[in-house]
């Protein structure tokens, strides 16, 4: 049986893709610092297992990727995690930056090298990173999510080139407007720092996705569990929005 490491899999968009991915009878290594929102029913699950580590520590990277790479039979990776701080470029903080990249672009780099390895030995694999829409269309009051998104957009790319001839496959989903834990931090930062009530912020916000209403973190899943399966074999180097209409030009 094929295993898939799913990186911030505790919560939201990212327990959405392990259930996916458990449905489609993957085994599943989830990485996150707690157990989150993970039901007993998936703890029982014998094709499920929780490694703890925090992400934006490299020490806890460094000991997770010997880990990662000594565990047999890994067809791929989800790179995911928690969006950085909210916030204007003049207000952003080097720590904020280096957090963000830690989390999210070094955590994807180092990991994905431990495994890089095993999946060319094996003949091939998939590599899918949770980004953001805001990597094409940044949005204001997110500048370190927005820098870091259109980083991993890059990184995304030039790995895509470097390992298809392996049959990897590197991929990204931008999901837009998701209801999760994450979305009410946007909306709680957000709608302060623009002095409106978190009601109107987020009418202003459905008003401007064509579906009319927030996406549900399975339709990431659902995205996500498809680029890892085997079916998405001739699919590379691309980053598919998941946003009910929002981005105007993907
Ligand atoms: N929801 C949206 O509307 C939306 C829209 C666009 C983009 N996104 C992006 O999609 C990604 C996932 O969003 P989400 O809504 O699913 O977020 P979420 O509900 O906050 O879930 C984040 C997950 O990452 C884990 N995590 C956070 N920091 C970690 C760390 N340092 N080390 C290990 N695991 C960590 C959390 O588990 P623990 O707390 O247990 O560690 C949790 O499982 C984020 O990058 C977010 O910005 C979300």
């Amino acid at each position: 049986m094929k295993s898939v490491v799913v990186c911030g899999g505790s919560k939201g968009l990212g327990l959405a893709t392990v259930k996916n991915l458990l449905a489609k009878e993957f085994k599943v290594i989830c990485i996150s610092r707690s157990k989150g929102s993970i039901s007993e029913d998936i703890f029982a699950n014998e094709n499920f297992s929780l490694i703890l580590c925090d992400l934006s520590n490299a020490e806890q990277r460094a000991t997770l990727a010997l880990d990662l790479a000594n565990i047999e039979n890994i067809w791929g990776i989800v790179n995911n995690a928690s969006g950085p701080a909210t916030g204007p470029v003049e207000s952003a903080s080097r720590a904020e930056y280096l957090k963000a990249l830690d989390t999210h672009l070094f955590a994807s780099d180092e990991l994905v090298k431990a495994i890089l390895p095993q999946l060319k030995r094996n003949g091939g694999g998939r590599i899918v990173s949770i980004i953001s829409v805001t990597a094409r269309i940044p949005l204001e009051n997110m500048s370190v999510s927005n820098t870091l998104r259109g980083a991993m957009l890059n990184w995304t790319k030039t790995l895509s080139k470097e390992v298809a001839r392996f049959n990897i496959t590197v991929n990204n989903v931008l999901p837009g407007y998701t209801d999760t834990e994450r979305l009410l931090e946007v909306i709680d930062g957000v709608s302060a720092k623009q002095g409106i009530s978190k009601d109107d912020y987020s009418n202003k916000i459905i008003s401007q996705i064509p579906m009319g209403r927030f996406g549900r973190p399975e339709e990431i899943g659902a995205v996500a569990g498809f680029l890892i399966s085997e079916e998405a074999s001739f699919v590379n180097g691309v980053s598919i929005p998941v946003d009910g209409g929002w981005t105007p030009c993907p």
